[in-house]
């Protein structure tokens, strides 16, 4: 456990995991990871949970197509339904995968998984996003391909180092088979802007951009 990893460091460390070795997490990081998800679900006005036995949330063979073979928990990303429910769910969801890569877990964001198998509670008015598949990783995942800033921005040559350091946390960010569609824009006010330009999924990849984008700017992005 590394709880004194700060957020670039765990960003830097985080990288999907699909194998898991079968152990369970330990009651002390169940406990710390319960306390976090309280804390973000205040904040987000969230219902993520943490459910200790994934049984077969991820037993489906389209899972084990996409590489994802299983993982002891999972985390289940509920909450109060409204148009900007997928993107809190991306930004306060990546916050706890990065709390989780301190505490010495693996992660993987997983969109295709068992809806009836995974035992959310889900309260009406709301309605369950996606999934977090969580565990030891039998290996810690390997740096993801990724566009260049170029790619993603649109913004003029003399921005500041705030938003270049934000682009590259951004390009560090998980996103929906990688595809990484989003788009940052630097207003001359100082402005920036986020637009997503995905066809499936892309709210919740733009919450994850801007958690690491704020990690690597260190400004607030509105969520
Ligand atoms: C919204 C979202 C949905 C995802 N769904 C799946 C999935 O269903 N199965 C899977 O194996 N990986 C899934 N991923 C993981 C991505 O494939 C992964 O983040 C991407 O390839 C970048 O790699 P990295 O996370 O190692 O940086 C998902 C990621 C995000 C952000």
């Amino acid at each position: 456990m590394n709880i004194e990893m700060n957020d670039i460091e765990a960003i830097l460390a985080r990288h999907s995991v699909r194998n898991y070795l079968p152990d369970r997490i330990e009651d002390e990081k169940v406990n710390l990871l319960k306390r976090k998800i309280d804390e973000l679900n205040l904040s987000g006005n969230l219902h993520l949970q943490f459910i200790e036995d994934a049984g077969s949330t991820y037993n489906r063979l389209l899972n084990r197509a996409m590489g994802l073979g299983s993982a002891p928990s999972v985390i289940a990303c509920v909450g109060a339904d409204s148009d900007d429910l997928d993107q809190r769910v991306g930004y306060y969801g990546e916050k706890l995968v990065l709390y989780a890569q301190k505490l010495g877990l693996n992660t993987c964001w997983a969109g295709t998984f068992n809806r009836r198998n995974i035992g959310a509670e889900i309260a009406d008015g709301e309605r369950l996003v996606i999934s977090i598949a969580i565990g030891y990783g039998k290996e810690q995942g390997t740096p993801h391909k990724s566009k260049t800033a170029e790619q993603v921005t649109e913004a003029s040559d003399d921005a500041p180092e705030w938003f270049k350091k934000g682009v590259e946390m951004a390009l560090l960010a998980p996103t929906a088979v990688n595809q990484q569609k989003f788009l940052i824009k630097y207003g001359s006010d100082e402005t920036v802007e986020f637009v997503d330009k995905a066809m499936m999924l892309g709210q919740v990849d733009l919450g994850i951009v801007k958690c690491h984008f704020e990690i690597g700017s260190g400004r607030d992005m509105a969520i």
